[in-house]
């Protein structure tokens, strides 16, 4: 263990954090739902949206949750109730969407750990079977499993090494081999017939797409993406030292992982409109199988680089995921250790025994407990887990946060802590946003995801 018992990890310094919150933010997130979400919603008017919607919305709401972290020196729960005892359920809330994500992250990450050894076993082939593979797989009683508890292994190793000697360490080989691979594999997708198409589709903005759908899409993506109202940003924040500056370090991690998604729109986009045609094509294979059924079949078709192509992409894949695990099941411990007031291993033995218990339930979903259909014919108990997090829970969490700091703490709490480290120009434009706009925002996600499940309006 590399902390000494019982103490608080720490950063070692200004880019360890950004690199780590940057590693939180790119994930699964930015490989599939970015790149659907782009060719669903017209290309360039979904990105110019969601531009937008990083650098006011995203990168506000990023600083609030590090300077509340750094001030109070607390995880989420914490960090709340230094303020007072009642406003501690607003940490619990924001703890609960760790609990649900990691363990249904860790399956996808599962799914994706198969694939990339699957490339170099299997061959590219196999893999391009219309779906069967696939379905095979993860509907399987044993496999499933164990590719699973695979994938949670290596999060719990790297945890378990600690901030400094296993966290840090694991972003500085994953962080910049993902950029590499990403950029590579985008330009070698793009030299193939049909490709420089798909990335015009993707490029133009499509005006007449434009509808509070787009907008609410691209507002709960951003949530996720930047891993916003789930406590990680103030734990995040409360390892970071008084003299980092938050400003400057809050909208370095705005562009790199909006940097990555785009890249990751551009390949996939591109790719899928290789094997299907036409961007609304694209758009129809939502989810999983855009990623695990059509992308296999573009990278069949690429002959002698098929191998290699597929198991670099997944690779790629596999690297975004975990330092995403990586950083929700250190959100767990920091927790764990903070509440229990125990030490960082036995923290860290607690939230393996519930991630492993958990993500085997959920994973039971798509097999032996597959007549489970929480939302409804065709569902799973991962499409629910997924929901609860990110379409209830991290608006409620986002719009008690804004409610908190805006009204009842005052912005000037923050702004207080942003100044320690470095000069805020846009102090009254960000009050303005936490107080106003974000609460506005926030509950309109809220009401239209809630409202969409129910089936009021088709998202
Ligand atoms: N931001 C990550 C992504 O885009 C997902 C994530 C969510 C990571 C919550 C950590 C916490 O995939």
């Amino acid at each position: 263990m590399a902390q000494t018992e019982g103490a608080r990890a720490s950063w070692s310094g200004k880019w360890a954090f950004i690199l780590a919150a940057a590693a939180s933010a790119v994930g699964l997130g930015n490989m599939w739902r970015f790149p659907y979400l782009a060719a669903k919603y017209g290309g360039g008017t979904f990105l110019l949206t969601y531009v937008l919607l990083v650098f006011t919305f995203g990168v506000s709401l990023l600083l609030l949750e590090t300077a509340l972290g750094r001030k109070t020196g607390q995880s989420a729960i914490g960090a709340f109730k230094a303020f007072g005892k009642k406003y501690a359920f607003i940490g619990v809330l924001a703890s609960a969407v760790p609990f649900i994500i990691t363990p249904y992250y860790c399956i996808i990450g599962g799914w994706v750990t198969k694939y990339t050894a699957a490339y170099l076993v299997d061959g590219p082939d196999a893999l391009a079977d219309g779906g069967d593979f696939f379905t095979g797989f993860i509907t399987s009683n044993v496999e499933s499993y164990i590719w699973m508890l695979l994938f949670m292994a290596l999060v719990f190793i790297i945890v378990g090494l600690g901030v400094k000697g296993g966290i840090e360490k694991a972003n500085l080989v994953m962080m910049p081999a993902l950029i590499i691979m990403a950029v590579g594999i985008a330009i070698y997708t793009l030299t193939m017939p049909g490709a420089l198409e798909g990335a015009a589709y993707y490029l133009t903005p499509d005006f007449s797409k434009l509808s509070p759908e787009l907008f609410i899409s691209a507002l709960g993506q951003m949530f996720y993406s930047l891993s916003l109202a789930m406590g990680i940003m103030i734990t995040y924040g409360s390892y970071m030292r008084k003299q980092d500056s938050l400003t400057s370090s809050v909208t370095r991690i705005g562009f790199f992982d909006l940097g990555v998604s785009f890249i990751a729109g551009l390949l996939i986009v591109s790719a899928a409109f290789v094997a299907v045609g036409s961007g609304d094509a694209v758009a129809a294979k939502a989810g999983p199988s855009l990623m695990f059924i059509t992308l296999p079949n573009v990278f069949a078709d690429m002959g002698g680089m098929a191998t290699i192509m597929g198991f670099l992409f997944f690779l790629l894949v596999l690297f975004a995921a975990l330092t995403s695990a990586i950083s929700l099941t250190e959100t767990l411990v920091s927790i764990v250790q903070d509440g229990m007031k125990c030490t960082r291993a036995k923290a860290l033995g607690i939230v393996i025994a519930f991630v492993v218990i958990a993500g085997a339930v959920i994973n039971a979903g798509y097999n032996g407990l597959s007549f489970i259909e929480p939302l409804g014919a065709g569902s799973s108990m991962l499409d629910f887990a997924d929901f609860i997090s990110n379409s209830v829970l991290m608006p409620i969490v986002a719009l008690l946060t804004c409610i908190f700091v805006g009204w009842i703490i005052k912005p000037k709490v923050i702004v207080d802590e942003v100044k320690i480290s470095s000069p805020f120009k846009l102090e009254k434009a960000w009050a303005v946003m936490i107080k106003f706009i974000a609460p506005v925002l926030v509950t309109v996600i809220l009401v239209a995801y809630v409202a969409a499940q129910f089936g009021f309006f088709s998202m």
